[in-house]
């Protein structure tokens, strides 16, 4: 079946333009102003702009962490991610001590089967990276289509890598063309820190930001780049929440290292002041990194918009605040890390960064689609509307005024954290390879539809 969408603005991460798009069962067929399809059914697009299907680089779906489980599963999570405009993630699979990569990965793709509404790639989560593991990357990569792994320079005790093992993998991961992908605080000063804020009766949500300051960020960022830089290697630093990190990695891109960074609309739009709500709302707040002193959202911006960093991902860890939130009541390091987010990433990079001129258009598609395909070894399969390119297509209307709430959201968790916020631009309807998953703001999706992502190795985007 043929579907002509007819009378839309095509945005790419080059251009902008008035055409229709002629779609034949998953892939783009034809791009024009004369198309020709009687055999088609027509969609109208008059008013929308017609973009790439966002693609979420960090997500975190029915993963166990903190004593408790995000709230979101494939189905939920995914059929969120198309309200707000997003055709692809990439899921952090969780690997365990003392399991291979094969048995972390088949557990994942359990969670997602039958249930995901949209496409999924994985990355892996390393808890351990011993000898064994290191070897095991090759297989999958060659088997599973895996060319990402997160390494935690902070989580001690739990997930921390020491610089060893953070070099070693680095190495690695130059052999097989993976990237490398780190949470960079120094763990060690962050568990001192912590230690001696409940050692003196520190307990509230705040003290998660006290106790995880900037410098610890941007001194774990600058490591993680002098060691990729020793092991000649290609590192992606995801979540980055301040100035402190953002001057180290355009120091190393200036040297012309392969050196990439993410940011999260939560460090755009939000602030330390968040995790002082009153009634234990700041617990909402607390991600990690932690929300930062409101003048870094401008640097966070403005290297967004001069490439420093390039891309934004959910991070979207959701918990609910009854039941989940709650469970660091009277002590902070009990309150399940993150947020969700999932559902509003596009619509806050569109309505804050481009409506209020912080990035153009095209960097908007750049940021959220484009550049994060190309990275991740999914363009031009992903990230672009192109002849022969999957037919996920977001219909956009940048004209509609809406403001975010729990009440409207379909995430499944009862908050939102940018409640009240009035934004512009709403998704009417949204393509998965050429099916629709959402139409005119109504779910019309099917669980387990979604398809797994087997993605290339690295290349310089
Ligand atoms: O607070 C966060 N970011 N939670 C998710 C886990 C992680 O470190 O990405
Ligand atoms: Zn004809
Ligand atoms: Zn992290
Ligand atoms: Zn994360």
């Amino acid at each position: 079946m043929k579907k002509w969408i007819r009378g839309g603005t095509v945005v790419t991460a080059a251009d902008t333009y008035q055409a229709d798009v002629l779609i034949d069962g998953e892939k783009v067929v034809a791009i024009g102003k004369e198309l020709h399809a009687e055999d088609a059914e027509i969609v109208d697009a008059t008013g929308c702009y017609l973009l790439p299907g966002g693609i979420d680089p960090h997500t975190h779906l029915d993963m166990p962490f903190g004593g408790t489980v995000t709230s979101d599963d494939f189905f939920s999570g995914t059929k969120a991610a198309a309200f707000g405009g997003t055709t692809s993630i990439v899921d952090f699979c969780l690997t365990k001590k003392g399991e291979s990569l094969h048995q972390a990965i088949a557990t994942w793709h359990e969670k997602a089967k039958g249930k995901a509404v949209i496409d999924y790639g994985f990355h892996l989560m390393i808890s351990d990276a011993n000898d064994e593991i290191l070897q095991e990357l090759e297989s999958v990569i060659a088997t599973e289509g895996i060319t990402s792994l997160k390494v935690f320079m902070a989580y001690k005790n739990v997930l921390m890598a020491d610089d060893e093992t953070l070099f070693k993998t680095l190495i690695r991961a130059k052999e097989l063309g993976a990237l490398v992908q780190v949470h960079a605080e120094n763990g060690d000063v962050l568990d001192y820190l912590t230690k001696q804020a409940l050692a003196e009766g520190n307990t509230d949500p705040i003290y998660h930001a006290y106790t995880r300051p900037p410098e610890a960020e941007g001194e774990a960022t600058g490591r993680a780049i002098a060691l990729t830089a020793l092991a000649d290697a290609q590192l992606y630093v995801v979540h980055v929440s301040c100035a402190d990190a953002v001057r180290r990695i355009a120091e190393a891109r200036e040297k012309g290292w392969n050196i990439y960074g993410e940011t999260c609309p939560q460090y755009l739009v939000l602030d330390i002041t968040d995790l002082d709500r009153p009634d234990f709302e700041g617990a909402k707040y607390v991600w990690s990194p932690p929300l930062r002193e409101k003048w870094n959202q401008e640097v966070l911006w403005s290297a967004l918009k001069n490439g420093i960093l390039q891309t934004v991902g959910s991070d979207h860890c959701p918990f609910n605040f009854a039941g989940q939130k709650e469970l660091g009541r009277g002590d902070f390091t009990k309150i399940p890390n993150g947020g969700p987010i999932i559902e509003d990433r596009m619509t806050i990079l569109f309505s804050e960064g481009v409506r209020k001129g912080k990035i153009s258009l095209n960097q908007f598609v750049d940021i959220t689609s484009t550049k994060v395909a190309k990275l991740f070894g999914m363009f031009p399969q992903k990230g672009t509307i192109a002849v022969g390119s999957d037919a996920d297509i977001v219909l956009f209307d940048p004209a509609v005024k809406r403001t975010i709430s729990v009440e409207t959201h379909h995430m499944n968790v009862d908050y939102n954290p940018f409640e009240g916020m009035e934004v512009y631009g709403d998704v009417v309807s949204v393509l998965s390879r050429g099916s629709f998953v959402v139409r005119d703001k109504e779910f019309v999706g099917q669980a387990g539809s979604g398809r797994y992502l087997k993605r290339a190795t690295f290349s310089r985007p």
